[in-house]
């Protein structure tokens, strides 16, 4: 792809908002690593989307939904076609009242951790546990993020989502498909927004159990450092971190990459990490786990883009 066709499509589709070319997907990863993206667009409004998705599809232009980058690995080749980002997308409205329960109307671009607080401030229960969770609500959505038990999902009522010819659709909550960390949203399907019911509870207890889980988070997880959160799924009954611990791999590293000594199932970029070399330590983690204890670990963190040579 080459800028001349990024401008055409900007003219072609009446494009309102920011387009980038070749964008280096390192700015737009919370492991800041990740090649460029032929095409980085930040849509202004869900008209503009619209007409950015119909196109794309009709030039069979791959299309990939980004939230804020904080569970994927963007391989160093980049990203082929256009990356698409919510953050013009930002809304939290009321949504109405029904007994003990408050609805809220979420854009999906939105901070997850905006929502926690307004729901810690406005004294609603059931996401205080996604405490520290970096991301988006989208991203939060379509990976279905959780922590101290609580998850996304358990809260959604439903979600409209832009699927093939720019139509906007209102998806239930139960036919998403949601499971471990994942659930049933094709790459493909935009995530626009989401409805939420959340338990009106006292205030003051909210916000405790908000800075409890807050804090454990903070001592346990390294969550200051460049990384992507927990890198393999925790096999049943097992957390993938003590196992990556008791295998011996604790500070082990290859380049700029290196397992965390505070929690083993993260990892941690020191400065000017590549994709390869993060690709290779799973690999050999995954490895010494394998040998150790006769269990495969799967990622749990997304791994996307083309490869350049190096891996
Ligand atoms: N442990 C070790 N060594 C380590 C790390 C952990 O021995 O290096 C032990 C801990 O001592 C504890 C057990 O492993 O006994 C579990 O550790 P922890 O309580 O930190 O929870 P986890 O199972 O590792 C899960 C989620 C986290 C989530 C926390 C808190 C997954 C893969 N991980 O971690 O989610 O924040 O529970 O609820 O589901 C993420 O999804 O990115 C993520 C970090």
């Amino acid at each position: 792809m080459t800028g001349q066709q990024v401008r055409d499509i900007v003219t072609d589709c009446q494009f309102e908002g920011d387009m980038k070319f070749m964008e280096p997907m390192s700015r737009h990863t919370s492991l800041k690593i990740g090649g460029p993206s032929d095409i980085f667009a930040i849509p202004e409004n869900f008209a503009s989307l619209g007409r950015l998705h119909d196109y794309l599809q009709k030039n069979d232009i791959a299309l990939f939904p980004l939230g804020s980058g904080t569970n994927i690995l963007v391989k160093d080749g980049g990203i082929q076609g256009a990356v698409i980002c919510f953050s013009s997308f930002r809304k939290i409205e009321p949504a109405g009242e029904d007994g003990e329960y408050a609805y809220l109307s979420v854009d999906s671009g939105t901070v997850l951790q905006r929502l926690v607080m307004h729901s810690r401030e406005q004294g609603y229960a059931g996401v205080e546990g996604l405490a520290g969770i970096p991301g988006t609500v989208g991203g939060a959505i379509w990976g279905n993020a959780g922590s101290f038990g609580y998850e996304i999902k358990d809260v959604l009522v439903s979600v409209d989502m832009m699927g093939a010819e720019g139509r906007i659709q209102k998806v239930r909550a139960e036919d998403i498909g949601f499971g471990y960390r994942k659930s049933g949203i094709l790459p493909t399907d935009l995530l626009l927004r989401a409805e939420l019911k959340l338990r009106k509870d006292k205030r003051d207890e909210v916000s405790a159990r908000f800075e409890n889980f807050l804090k454990a988070k903070r001592e346990k997880q390294p969550i200051w450092e460049s990384s992507a959160g927990c890198v393999f799924k925790n096999p049943e009954g097992l957390p993938a971190g003590k196992l990556i611990d008791e295998a011996g791999c604790k500070g082990m590293s290859i380049g700029d990459v290196a397992v965390s000594t505070i929690h083993a199932n993260f990892f941690i970029n020191r400065g000017k990490a590549c994709a390869a070399d993060f690709i290779r330590l799973m690999h050999e983690v995954a490895g010494r786990v394998s040998s150790t204890f006769g269990i495969t670990l799967e990622p749990e963190i997304k791994i996307v883009g083309r490869d350049n040579g190096n891996g």
